[in-house]
This record gives C-alpha cells, sequence and structure tokens, in this order.
C-alpha cells in the first residue's frame, strides 16, 4: 500500500516536471538601459525577472548595410560599457538560464538599407559567410549560449478602411490584382532563407550553441518559413502574435492588437489573431513543444476623435493616429504596462480632470480577446485615446492557452514594458508572474 503510494506519487511528479510547456522566453531589449526616467531598466531590476525566465533574448543585433555583418545597434552599451558580459555572467548566479543574442526585431531601422535582410538572402554565400562568421564570433566571444534570427521580412499590407460595400468590392478586385502581395519573389526568397539558416545552424553545431527565430508581427508565415524543413534546424520558434493592428499601420481604426480568437461578428480578417497564427504553425508539421507564444507586455495606444463616438466598443472608428508617447515608453503609440495601469482608476485619479482624468477598463469575460481601456473625447479640455492590452490576466489566459495547447510555452516582448519597479501594485514584473504560474 506505502509503495503503491509512493509510486503513483513519483508518477504523477514525473508527469508533472516534463508536462510540455516550460519555456518562458524573456525578450530584453537593451535600449530600455538608456531610457530616461522610470522607463530606464538597469541590471538589478532586470536581474528579479531571471529566476522566472527559461531563456533570455538580448536584443537588438543589426546588419550592416554595405557588407552585411551582424553587429551591436549600440556598441558604446553592449561592448565599451561591458553590458553583453554583464548579462551573461548572470548566467552563473542563474544556471537554468540560457542567453541568446537576438539579430534584428523592430530595432534594426536602417533608412538607407531598407532591403538589406532581403538583399542578404539574395547574396547567398558570399554575404552571408561575412554574416554567420560574424554572428558566431559575437555569440562566442561574449558567452552566449546561442542565436535568435528576428529576421525582418516584408510586412502583410493593413487593411484598409472603407465601408460594408466598399469590403466586398475590394475582396472581389483581390482575386484579380493579388492585392495583398508584397514580394514577387517570396517563393525565392523562401527557399533562400532556409538555405541561410541551414548554414547558420552548422555553424553554431560544433559549439552545441542554440538557434531560434522570431516571427515578427505581420509576417506572412506561408511566405517565407518552410516549416517542415526549418523544423530540423531550429530549437524553437517565437511568434509575435500581436500588433495585428497598430497606430502607425491603422491609423484610421482601433481594435484588439492581440486576440486569442477570431470576433467574427463586423469584417475582421480571419487571421488577425493569436490562433490563426499558432494553427498554421502546427498544421505545417511544426512541433507544439517547439513553438512559443509570444505575449506583448505594452499596449497599442490610439488617439480619438470627436466621431469616434463616446461607447469604446471595437472596431473603434474614426482615429487618429498614435495617442502620444508615455513619459517611459517614449514611442507615440506605445505604453507600457504600468503606463497603463496608472491611467487606469485609482484612488491617485479618480477626481482629476481634463487629460489626467482616468481611463475606463473594459474586461473581457469570455477570454477570447482581450482588454481594452479608453476615455472619450470630451470637449476642447480632454483629449480622447484608446488601449488595446494584455495585463496580468490577459497575459495568464494566454499562458492556459498554451497548456491547452501543449505548446513549448511563452515569449514576453519585453522586459522592459512589463512593470520591473513593481508600480502598479507592488509586485515587480507583474506580467511574467502571472504567465509563469499559469505555465
Ligand atoms: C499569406 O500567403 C498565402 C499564400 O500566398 C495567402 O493565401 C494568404 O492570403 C496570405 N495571407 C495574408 C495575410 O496575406
Amino acid at each position: 500500500m506505502k509503495q503503491f503510494f509512493l509510486l503513483s506519487f513519483f508518477t504523477s511528479f514525473l508527469v508533472t516536471v516534463t508536462h510540455g510547456a516550460s519555456n518562458l522566453v524573456c525578450y530584453y531589449d537593451s535600449s530600455s538601459y538608456t531610457r530616461e526616467g522610470l522607463g530606464k531598466l538597469l541590471n538589478p531590476d532586470l536581474e528579479i525577472a531571471l529566476q522566472f525566465c527559461s531563456h533570455l533574448v538580448y536584443g537588438y543585433m543589426g546588419l550592416r548595410g554595405d557588407n552585411y555583418q551582424a553587429y551591436s545597434l549600440n556598441e558604446n552599451l553592449d561592448i565599451y560599457k561591458h553590458q553583453f558580459s554583464e548579462i551573461t555572467a548572470f548566467k552563473r548566479k542563474y544556471p537554468h538560464l540560457k542567453v541568446l543574442l537576438s539579430v534584428g526585431g523592430d530595432r534594426d531601422i536602417d533608412a538607407e538599407h531598407p532591403n538589406k535582410y532581403i538583399e542578404l538572402l539574395e547574396g547567398e554565400k558570399v554575404r552571408q559567410t561575412g554574416f554567420i562568421q560574424s554572428a558566431y564570433s559575437l555569440v562566442k566571444n561574449y558567452g552566449f549560449d546561442g542565436l535568435d534570427l528576428a529576421y525582418q521580412f516584408p510586412r502583410n499590407k493593413p487593411r484598409k478602411v472603407h465601408g460594408e460595400l466598399g469590403a466586398v468590392w475590394k475582396s472581389f478586385k483581390k482575386l484579380f490584382t493579388g492585392d495583398f502581395i508584397v514580394d514577387n519573389n517570396a517563393a525565392l526568397h523562401k527557399e533562400q532563407f532556409t538555405a541561410f539558416v541551414r548554414d547558420v545552424k552548422d555553424s553554431l553545431r560544433a559549439d552545441g550553441f542554440l538557434l531560434s527565430l522570431t516571427v515578427l508581427p505581420n509576417v506572412n508565415s506561408t511566405w517565407y518559413f518552410d516549416i517542415p524543413a526549418l523544423n530540423g534546424l531550429v530549437d524553437f520558434v517565437n511568434l509575435a502574435a500581436f500588433d495585428f493592428l497598430t497606430p502607425e499601420r491603422n491609423p484610421e481604426e482601433a481594435d484588439y492588437t492581440a486576440p486569442l480568437y477570431e470576433l467574427a461578428a463586423q469584417n475582421r480578417l480571419p487571421h488577425y489573431n493569436v490562433d490563426f497564427q499558432v494553427q498554421y504553425w502546427l498544421q505545417q508539421g511544426f512541433p507544439a513543444s517547439k513553438l512559443n507564444l509570444g505575449v506583448a507586455s505594452y499596449g497599442n495606444a490610439w488617439k480619438l476623435s470627436a466621431e469616434s463616438g463616446l461607447e469604446g466598443t471595437p472596431v473603434v472608428p474614426n482615429t487618429e493616429g498614435p495617442a502620444p508617447e508615455g513619459l517611459q515608453s517614449q514611442k507615440a503609440g506605445l505604453l507600457s504596462y504600468p503606463e497603463i495601469c496608472a491611467k487606469l482608476s485609482n484612488p491617485q485619479n479618480q477626481y482629476l480632470k481634463g487629460n489626467d482624468s482616468p481611463l475606463r477598463r473594459v474586461s473581457d469575460p469570455s477570454k477570447r480577446y482581450g482588454n481594452y481601456a479608453y476615455r472619450a473625447v470630451d470637449g476642447a479640455t480632454t483629449e480622447g485615446i484608446w488601449i488595446s492590452y494584455d495585463d496580468p490576466d490577459a497575459a495568464s489566459n494566454k499562458a492556459a492557452y498554451v497548456r491547452a495547447k501543449n505548446l513549448g510555452g511563452v515569449a514576453l516582448f519585453d522586459l522592459g514594458y512589463d512593470d520591473f519597479r513593481g508600480q502598479c501594485t507592488s509586485d515587480k514584473y507583474p506580467i511574467l508572474r502571472s504567465i509563469k504560474y499559469r505555465l
């Protein structure tokens, strides 16, 4: 009896520890180090997150426009101020932690060479060897455990704002004009990308370095990722399944930016949701255990006009692009989680007026679409704002989805936008924690 009890205890223990979802991939964009004020994330605050993360993805390297070599986008910090070495040194204290160096993302903006990522693919071995050697050296010399390719591909065109009638006409016309095509050589680029990833993998193999891919928002996976072939080459894939709409891409309408499922009412696009993106990778035979679901710790904020109405129910019409930047985020249309939570009704702001008055939070009891918060325009004194975001509860719902689908885990974008100071409640990193507790 006692033995049986012990045996079943051990079996259930084993089942628990081997259960799928175990990755918590934390993106760390080191540009958060150089922000001013409360958004500045220094290493002692960063360290608090490391007990929760299985992987830290350090961003970002860029690609040199002239010779296609990988290089730090902030050499002063990363190399001369030793941030690379200081971050990888954390592995001594947190031995479970794997630290990867990431190339690309949305940081490597280069107006003079806007197509350099595609040029690197087209340049074949001549150009690629330089990239591969330089990326390998950075990983090796600074003690990283591997490389992440947050490769920049052409993005889908944002959906256009039009009436119902126009929509029908538009999709009819699309059949003939291929209006959604953003790259006429996508099939070739897909082949080239697979060959490129194979060579990158070869360069990392001898040292046992990891290789992961980050699929950036609004990239059509069908065009660029040969999923069965990539499966043999990468350790895991992080799907940035958010920013389906953004105030830059969709200035005239606001909607849920990272819903789990399609909200069929209204005229939404079927691929603007997490489940569509995940299912696509699974249907192509990619192992669920190697797929990590990306969750954003920031919100997208639109400016409302008087014509946007008082209701706030998405899809919100007649918006006017990005809301003003936050003091911490320092980017128009983007607010970090602590900035959002400070705008919701709380004892400090409940009697304030005008642009300091609190926002109304609308939660989602169905747990399918996410939250939003807004304040309608009020006369000439109060600006209107509408924010779509995942709070700790919504992030936890996504972790539950990950478990239900037996995915590998969650990838959080980015530690620097979570509440790392504990300004909302006194918990530091509330979004990261809520994901960790659910996985
Ligand atoms: C992605 O590409 C496939 C294949 O060309 C196409 O059928 C699909 O509509 C595209 N999706 C988007 C969002 O453009």
